[in-house]
């Protein structure tokens, strides 16, 4: 549970374990890719949100996000989003599952959820109140406050090191149960290293 929180988080921050110092460094400025061999009707973050007022900066201290990104999702208000989160580590070049990952069969219900990773990560800092929205409303804006992303987390187990990377992806059904044409798939890649003390 603790790794998906490294890897969510945009940027390059420690953690202990077992006494040992975990770094984490996303491996692209832009943090969001497109997932490879996403079937038709798949649409990256550039497809869920207008990213054009939004910008992140690195530091010693991690992340700093700040500006607004605005929905484009075209998808209905009423529509049930479904949100996973998957974690996958590289092992003699295929991607491997690993014991880490999220569901949520209805994000909308959820997404101001306290305990939550996106709620740490994401919706907490988000200044205008968008939960009736949702990220079923193109054209929407979603104001953030400037933030620094830096999670401390204890990690129960020794971490591997290695390449990993997190696959997220929304869906959307009409209220038949019906799944719209798009789908939202992106990822965040990521190195986790041991620092020497
Ligand atoms: C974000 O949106 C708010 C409200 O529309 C605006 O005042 C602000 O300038 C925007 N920030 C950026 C970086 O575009």
């Amino acid at each position: 549970m603790e790794l998906q929180l490294i890897l969510l988080a945009v940027l390059s921050f420690l953690s202990h374990a077992n006494g040992a110092d975990y770094e984490l460094v996303v491996v692209d400025e832009d943090i969001f890719s497109s997932c490879p061999g996403a079937g038709p009707g798949t649409l990256d973050i550039h497809g869920l949100l207008d990213m054009s007022e939004f910008s992140t900066s690195m530091d010693s201290d991690g992340v700093t996000v700040s500006g607004n990104t605005t929905m484009v999702w075209d998808i209905e208000l009423e529509d049930r989003v479904t949100f996973s989160v998957n974690l996958l580590y590289l092992e003699r070049g295929t991607w491997k599952p690993t014991m880490f990952s999220l569901f949520s069969n209805d994000f909308c219900k959820v997404m101001y959820e306290k305990k939550q990773l996106w709620y740490k990560v994401w919706t907490q800092h988000i200044s205008n109140d968008i939960q009736d929205k949702c990220i079923n409303s193109p054209g929407t804006k979603i104001i953030l406050n400037t933030y620094l992303v830096k999670l401390t987390s204890s990690i129960s187990g020794p971490l591997r090191e290695g390449h990993y990377k997190a696959n997220i992806a929304f869906r959307a059904f009409d209220s038949y149960g019906v799944e719209r044409p798009t789908r939202i798939c992106y990822e965040i890649l990521g190195d986790i290293f041991k620092v020497t003390k």
